[in-house]
């Protein structure tokens, strides 16, 4: 008995914020839509919230949750201090895709930080996330408002699938702008560290602060025991039912690869689906089932479509995904991170022939 609130109208009334934002404040999970993902919300001040959101999700218990905030103002409650850093961070990118990590207050439950003395903090653009925090007056804690491992939901028919029986209300708006989580960043040091890529790229924080670097083990497996800088590096994220491949190389070379396996895996009795961009779709026809993420010269177009297209090869059973990839710079960072993730690191170097 999820209340969904939006999901066959256009907008969401006023009446229906408010009772959102009551359900919030009093300890009860709300998942909203925010430019990045939908978030599954708590009130982040109440380690009973905090609870219920982890048991939605399914969410191992060390990994910790960004606590999202509509207003500058209540930064104060939640961290120690203020760096210049993270100042002059916060007045490039505030409000939109940034979270940034810091020493965190006392106050802040270790449930939310998952034992962890820093606090990961985000300011959203999206209106509909900031009014709702605005009217329930407190902190809200938000991971994304998937069950744990599966791709984060861009649309609210996603969270709908994921989440309703197990949340008390889902609030629904439009496609999520931006398609990937927010660039989380550490500013406990004298120089920003990307714990996880986004939206606002290392070249955007750059431009803004004169440096950053990205940590070194965003992109790679983590070895057993591994203590992670970011909890979050060490599951297997945004991976569908599917097994995922990545392919990397010459056009040509990955073209003919990708058509080879698929036709050994059709042989097989698998269900093939190929992952590729505008650009190649057509010369991919005969050889799986084809979704273009769009085309390779627009990023922002492929990180908005690449969480639903991973869910969309799930609904049509596909067993194998076999992907292109995209140059790894800019935003392209941030997508080949969650494609590297989607496929449990498997990714084939093809040599042109
Ligand atoms: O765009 C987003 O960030 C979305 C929307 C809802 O705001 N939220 C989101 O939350 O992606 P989640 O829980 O799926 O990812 C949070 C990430 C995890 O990788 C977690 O390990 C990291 O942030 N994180 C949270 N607190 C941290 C901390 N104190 N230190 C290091 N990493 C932290
Ligand atoms: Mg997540």
């Amino acid at each position: 008995n999820t209340l969904i609130l939006g999901a066959d109208t256009a907008a969401i009334s006023e009446e229906d914020l408010l009772r959102a934002a009551a359900l919030l404040r009093e300890g009860e999970t709300v998942a909203f839509p925010t430019e990045t993902v939908y978030g599954l919300g708590g009130n982040a001040l109440k380690p009973m919230a905090i609870r219920k959101i982890f048991k939605a999700k399914g969410r191992p218990a060390d990994n910790p949750l960004i606590v999202h905030i509509a207003d500058r103002e209540a930064l104060d409650g939640l961290v120690r201090e203020v760096t210049p850093l993270a100042e002059a961070l916060m007045a490039a990118f505030w409000p939109g895709p940034l979270t940034l990590v810091m020493k965190k207050q006392p106050e802040v439950p270790s449930e939310v930080t998952g034992g962890l003395d820093t606090v990961a903090v985000r300011m959203p653009a999206h209106p509909l996330a900031r009014r709702l925090i605005r009217l329930s007056g407190v902190p809200v804690a938000a991971p994304s408002a998937n069950l744990s491992g599966r791709p984060s939901p861009t649309r609210c028919e996603d969270v709908i699938r994921d989440l309703s029986g197990r949340v008390a209300c889902i609030l629904c708006g439009a496609l999520s702008d931006i398609g990937l989580e927010s660039t989380v960043v550490d500013v406990t040091g004298s120089e920003p560290v990307v714990l996880r890529p986004g939206g606002i790229t290392l070249e955007m924080i750059r431009a803004a602060v004169g440096t950053g670097r990205h940590d070194e083990a965003v992109d790679r497996k983590l070895v057993e025991g591994e203590a992670a800088r970011s909890p979050g590096m060490k599951y297997t994220h945004y991976a569908p039912e599917a097994e995922v491949i990545l392919f990397r190389g010459d056009p040509e070379a990955v073209l003919a690869e990708i058509c080879a396996r698929a036709k050994q895996l059709s042989l097989e009795g698998k269900r093939v689906g190929v992952m590729t961009f505008d650009e190649r779709a057509q010369a991919y026809s005969d050889c799986g089932e084809v979704i273009s993420l769009g085309s390779c010269f627009q990023p922002e177009q492929v990180a908005q479509n690449l969480f639903r297209t991973l869910r969309t090869f799930d609904e049509r059973a596909v067993d194998v995904v076999l992907s292109e990839t995209i140059e790894d710079s800019g935003l392209g960072k941030a997508i080949m991170n969650r494609l590297i993730k989607a496929a449990g690191y498997r990714i084939v170097q093809v040599e042109k022939s």
